[in-house]
């Protein structure tokens, strides 16, 4: 097995006691996320869930089991040109949605870990994130199927697949079109 640095080490060793805000006495730990330093592909996801809490590896239930699927059906990257993070590091109780000011305290991890990876792409799933990074309240079904210029990346918003499981065909299709758009552009090939 190749040798590999964790990208987030330090990051990653500062953030294991974090109490920025109430999750702390509530989570099992931090989920800080994976991947390696020069991903051309970050994801960027809500918050971890039971099995992440559980296991400290974002997406590894069944909306990690589909989005892994579908990037490697839909792209050429393999799963070490993925880094795989969350706007929120710390598990919401009874996976309630992140509060802002939840948002608000982890926002500084998210930024650093994007200031290490420097990625081509960004795919943001779910309003959350994608809110989150594109500084809107518009919703996702609006946001997703194109990308945008966001800093120095192609950020392409998209449908979380929590919702993708639950929606049927046609959200299946809209994830897999974005998510292969965001592979094409990860290549630098011309969306
Ligand atoms: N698991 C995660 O890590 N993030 C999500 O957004 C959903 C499930």
């Amino acid at each position: 097995m190749p040798f590999v640095v964790d990208p987030f080490c330090e990051l990653r060793e500062r953030a294991a006691d974090c109490t920025r805000c109430d999750l702390a006495a509530t989570r099992t730990q931090v989920v800080f996320g994976t991947g390696h330093a020069d991903a051309p592909l970050v994801v960027v996801g809500e918050a971890p869930g039971e099995q992440e809490d559980r296991t400290g590896e974002p997406f590894v239930g069944r909306s990690g089991t589909l989005l892994r699927r579908v990037i490697a059906e839909e792209t050429d990257l393999a799963e070490d040109d993925c880094c795989i993070l969350n706007v929120i590091k710390c598990r919401p109780p009874d996976n309630r949605d992140p509060r802002p000011a939840e948002i608000e305290a982890c926002r500084p991890w998210l930024d650093e870990q994007l200031a290490v990876v420097a990625p081509v792409v960004v795919l943001s799933v779910g309003n959350f994130a994608s809110r989150l990074l594109l500084g809107t309240t518009e919703g996702i079904t609006r946001l997703r199927g194109r990308s945008y210029p966001w800093r120095s990346v192609h950020l392409v918003p998209t449908l979380h697949p929590a919702a993708v499981l639950r929606g049927g065909q046609t959200a299946m299709e809209h994830f897999r079109h974005d998510v292969h758009l965001a592979g094409v552009l990860a290549n630098g090939a011309a969306a």
